[in-house]
């Protein structure tokens, strides 16, 4: 099946019809916009708002702090730290669901010469799951709960719900869906990073050495997804 958006009735450009591109000009000439604001004004709004500093959400307190935990790291893991986790947790969870998408492209678009097998897609999918899996055992031994939707994790969801809304989309192809997948893993890798220097920064050695195994991981991911899209775009 062709993986890439054919040629088509695309009117959404002024330059296929230009007498009504004409017209329409006119039209804003003859009904300019009713309200006195600029986008200045918006600033300022925006501004006010920031000023009243109701935060976008909050760092759940911790469910149960060990004794072994008290001592390493006084009251318990910093809220930071916790931030990082949960979002890399749910960035994770995300990332299995969106590969369990591709492998649906896979199927329904075929491959294409260069691009990925069902069985590395398969092998991409069950590390994602791998590591989500890891980071919640990780969570739960530094006492926190891995449910909670944390504010970074929040950020995060909000940043790439375009990236589920593309790969999830039945009409785009898997070429069209690793467009969406590239940014992704470029996510994910700089995510990791992150989480590594906080994870070091606290002293928590067993973190930091998942993030440096999950992170050239996440590198291998970012090399393939690069490669496969390389292939795809150059046999069109
Ligand atoms: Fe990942
Ligand atoms: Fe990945």
């Amino acid at each position: 099946m062709n993986q890439s958006a054919p040629l088509g009735d695309n009117v959404t450009g002024i330059g296929r019809s230009s007498t009504r591109a004409e017209e329409m000009q006119r039209g804003m000439e003859n009904f300019p916009p009713t309200s006195v604001g600029t986008r200045e004004g918006a600033g300022k709004v925006r501004v006010q708002y920031a000023k009243e500093g109701h935060p976008v959400g909050s760092i759940p307190k911790p469910v149960e702090v060990k004794e072994k935990l008290k001592s390493a790291l006084g009251a318990g893991a910093p809220p930071t730290l916790m931030d990082k986790l949960g979002q890399r947790l749910a960035f994770e969870r995300t990332g299995t669901r969106l590969y369990e998408a591709l492998i649906s492209k896979h199927e329904a678009y075929g491959g294409f010469d260069g691009g990925p097998t069902r069985e590395a897609l398969l092998e991409i999918l069950n590390e994602e799951h791998r590591h989500f899996a890891e980071l919640e055992q990780h969570m739960i031994s530094l006492g926190g709960d891995p449910t909670a939707v944390t504010p970074s994790a929040n950020l995060a969801a909000v940043a790439t719900e375009g990236v589920l809304k593309i790969v999830t989309d039945p009409r785009t192809s898997l070429l069209q869906s690793l467009e969406g997948i590239l940014i992704a893993e470029l996510v994910d890798n700089d995510g990791w990073q992150l989480l590594c220097d906080a994870a070091r920064n606290d002293g928590i050695d067993d973190l930091v050495d998942l993030c440096e195994h999950a992170g050239a991981t996440e590198q291998r991911h970012l090399d393939h997804v690069r490669a496969w899209l390389a292939a795809g775009c150059a046999a069109e």
